[in-house]
């Protein structure tokens, strides 16, 4: 049998048609830019943040892609990804881009890095070499372009580079669709190598765009009708092939920003210098200088700090530091490769994604659509607690406070205003218990339970200080309390608009293609309810009884063990169905994810939070459903949601039988619900199961079928398609997606089973049975713990003994925490 130390070296997963993995790098290498579909990386960590693909498209935001956009981008384009930090080569009349897209040119060699907050985009053509970077310092408002120009030919070269981007008018909805308005008001000023784009400075807002090169330039342009054209393409745009800016000042239509750069490069020569593009809020200072000319005070200070010998660097290795200390946090060496690199890097760094995106602003998500879900930022907070837990509490208040009075919530808010979005409204009856799930997990990373005492008061009432008793605690009492009471005639929750699984709309009816799914139906006297509801009640009932079990609370904690009996009493009379749980009953009180329907007869949802919650524990139930899972859910890739799928649109059951068989909710493979599924198997010990269904869904494990896959190799994708589609094994959605939390619980906590409690770590490994161990790095509440669990009697689960530096302790209980700030070896052994 082979170490696990064997398997790592030994098991290199080799490069697909289009790139591979630089584990050691913590980056994904590009070799060729005509990937199947634009492959996706973000830039920025905090509140400035870009989307950048591996032909530099994409664009900028600061911290809402909707309000805040500050360079332009067209959705849904010819090809699909134009448009973004675009650089031109003139060289000797050869024009050519360092990232292959626009123009296109033939024989340009090419390479694409995605790292952690960093894209580095190499081009060669003819002996010259443009190397640019492009990543977002900590702490900064800002993107530094760094650029690189090496002469690797004989003779000397005097290349022409131009830089090239176009401005949004910060509100990016209106900027697109108020065409009428947006051609008359876009202005600039240009000062040295610096370009401020001011569009409606002049009025209600404060704040202005920078894009500034750190080096003497030859000429700028600021129209895009001058440096493009009015016919032309961003394939053929008139000043890179014409060789000479026209130093264009802007006054409507559209602005952007051009620089012109003129190299001369003895052979073997190189020279490096940056821009940086940024976001400036004027803050204290005057607005203007002189009439119309606004005071640049702060955007100066700005381009002179990076024009600072060094400075770009030291930007860059802040932005490693930050990765390596976030990443440090948890860190395994187990036998299998594809967890190893996923959980070390790729998951940790696509959680952070979801946490400051949650489903804003992707290649499948606008930045105009959705802002933060509720239900959504609850649980990508699962997988990035570990990491940042004071922002994450921030956001469990935010969100919280997003909630109503009377338990249900804004299913949606904007991250710039923090308010709830009207349009979308609520009651979607499921979104109040994640609160409690993330609010426990919080509280599990930290032991911080003083988060519960701040007052976040409801979004539907006035908050005054008199209200302070409205604390966090008072919310998730609010929603247990919602969904006991709200209940329909078999005992279990409401649905509403709908639960987790958007599309299953028992209250909508809708027959008329202009109306929204969701929100067509009134939910007011509706007796339509969810099983999966129920399962997630009971686990988030179990939270709050942990909860207060911890706190001393034993008055609470039994309240809470008897709202989970009820509920599990009312699951097990109502909704088993022979060999699964159903998925709801309808508003005319007929089931639904039953045997004794025709479509649709298993879910893959009500059997993932049934068995979590503990149903089926002691009655062979929760095995048998999992095993129907197998039989009727699972392929190679993925558990599909639901079988048979649809065939026809039911307005009963709304969106979830809109969509063609296979895709999205109608049988497709939701990765997110996978993992429920997932934590079931470790639920119930089947190590094998468990890692075979990861693997199932796996990104970095789908190289030998990437032309099928399609999607980026280094993250999850919200769906794979299942099997009754024609494209079975293709991804869609990439990056925003809750199964990036989920997958980051399922392996950390699940498989490998370390596990954030209420008293410290606990320690509970399901694993398959030939892994001979494995070991693993936790930071946990400032100390360190150093993991190494034994697998001698090859078993799947249970420890037999722990040891806590040397000395044995209770293998079924969290670790004793002590705070102390040390680093902790901790051995495990399994065995019976
Ligand atoms: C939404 C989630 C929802 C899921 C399943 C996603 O697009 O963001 O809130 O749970 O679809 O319908």
């Amino acid at each position: 049998m082979k170490t696990h130390e064997d398997a790592n070296t030994m098991t290199q997963t080799p490069p697909n048609k289009y790139g591979f993995f630089d584990d050691a790098k913590r980056e994904y290498v590009i070799t060729r830019p005509d990937t199947p579909l634009p492959w996706l990386n973000y830039l920025g960590q905090d509140e400035f943040f870009g989307l950048c693909t591996n032909t530099a498209g994409g664009y900028t935001f600061w911290k809402d892609a909707k309000l805040r956009r500050l360079t332009r981008y067209r959705y849904n384009n010819v090809p699909y990804d134009l448009g973004g930090r675009y650089f031109y080569v003139n060289d000797g009349g050869e024009v050519w881009n360092p990232g292959w897209k626009p123009v296109k040119t033939k024989n340009v060699a090419y390479e694409c890095r995605h790292g952690l907050g960093y894209t580095r985009i190499v081009g060669e053509r003819d002996g010259l070499e443009v190397e640019t970077l492009f990543f977002v310092p900590p702490g900064e408002n800002l993107e530094v372009w760094k650029v690189t120009v090496r002469n690797k030919s004989a003779q000397r070269k005097t290349p022409k580079l131009f830089s090239y981007q176009e401005f949004c008018f910060f509100d990016a909805l209106n900027d697109m669709t108020n065409l009428q308005r947006t051609y008359s008001i876009g202005e600039v000023e240009v000062e040295g190598s610096a370009i401020y784009h001011k569009t409606e400075f002049r009025e209600r807002r404060n704040h202005y765009t920078l894009f500034a090169c750190t080096r003497p330039i030859a000429g700028f342009d600021t129209s895009r009708d001058a440096f493009v054209g009015i016919h032309e393409g961003l394939h053929e745009p008139k000043v890179p092939f014409a060789g000479a800016c026209t130093n264009s000042i802007a006054f409507g239509w559209n602005p952007i920003g051009a620089h012109q750069v003129d190299l001369d490069l003895a052979p073997g020569a190189e020279e490096s210098f940056a821009f940086v593009l940024a976001y400036v809020e004027q803050g204290d200072e005057p607005k203007y200088d002189a009439p119309f000319v606004m005071n640049k005070k702060v955007g100066r200070a700005i381009v002179e700090k990076y024009s600072a010998p060094g400075a770009v660097d030291a930007a860059l290795a802040a932005l490693k530091k930050y990765w390596d200390d976030l990443l440090g946090n948890f860190q395994t060496e187990c036998p299998n490769e594809h967890a190893n690199r996923m959980l070390n890097t790729w998951n940790q760094y696509q959680c952070m994604a979801t946490f400051n995106m949650s489903r804003s602003a992707s290649m499948y998500e606008t930045g105009i659509g959705r802002g933060m879900g509720f239900r959504d930022s609850n649980q990508d907070l699962l997988g990035f607690l570990h990491m940042i837990p004071s922002r994450g509490k921030q956001r469990i208040l935010d969100i919280a406070a997003t909630q109503l009075s009377d338990g249900t919530c804004f299913h949606q808010y904007q991250p710039l205003t923090k308010k709830g979005n009207a349009e979308i409204g609520g009651d979607f009856y499921d979104d109040h218990l994640w609160l409690v799930l993330s609010t426990c997990a919080y509280i599990k990373e930290t032991g911080d339970v003083t988060i519960l005492q701040e007052p976040c008061g409801y979004a539907d009432k006035e908050y005054a200080s008199a209200d302070a008793q409205e604390n966090l605690l008072h919310h998730l009492e609010t929603s247990i309390a919602y969904t006991m009471k709200k209940r329909g005639p078999h005992g279990l929750p409401l649905i509403g608009h709908a639960d987790w699984n958007d599309c299953l709309n028992l209250n909508c009816f809708s027959t008329e293609p202009n109306e929204s799914f969701q929100l067509a139906g009134d939910v007011k006297d509706s007796k339509a309810e969810s099983v999966m509801i129920a399962g997630l009640f009971l686990y988030a009932a179990n939270e709050m009884d942990g909860l207060y079990s911890f706190m001393g609370k034993a008055a609470d904690a039994n309240r809470m063990r008897a709202h989970h009996a009820e509920m599990l009493a009312v699951i097990e009379r109502e909704t088993w169905d022979g060999e699964w749980y159903t998925r709801a009953y309808d508003a005319e009180g007929r089931v639904v994810g039953s045997k004794s329907n025709e479509e649709g007869k298993i879910f893959i949802e009500s059997q993932g939070w049934c068995v979590l919650g503990g149903a089926g524990a002691n009655n062979g139930r929760a095995k048998q459903a999992m095993e129907s899972v197998h039989k009727h859910l699972f392929t190679k890739n993925g558990v599909v949601l639901q079988q048979p799928a649809y065939s026809t649109y039911n307005k009963d059951l709304g969106e979830v039988t809109s969509y063609p068989p296979g895709v999205k909710e109608n049988a497709g493979i939701f990765s997110h619900n996978n993992t429920w599924i997932n934590l079931g198997w470790c639920l119930l010990g089947d190590g094998e199961r468990a890692l075979e269904y990861y693997l199932s869904i796996c990104p970095s494990a789908k190289q030998d079928q990437i032309e099928t896959y399609r999607g980026e190799p280094y993250v999850y994708a919200q769906m794979i398609a299942g099997k009754d589609a024609p494209c079975f094994g293709e991804a869609k959605n990439n990056w925003l997606t809750g199964t990036a939390a989920w997958t980051f619980v399922t392996v950390s906590q699940g498989l490998l089973g370390v596990k954030p409690d209420f008293a410290g770590l606990r320690i509970d490994p399901c694993i398959p049975k030939a892994w001979p161990g494995f070991t693993a790095t936790r930071r946990f509440r400032g100390n360190t713990y150093q993991i190494d669990v034994k697998n001698p009697s090859g078993v799947c689960k249970g420890v037999k003994s722990l040891r806590l530096d040397g000395k044995d302790i209770d293998p079924q209980a969290p670790i004793p925490f002590v705070a102390d700030g040390k680093t902790h070896q901790v051995e495990a052994v399994l065995g019976a």
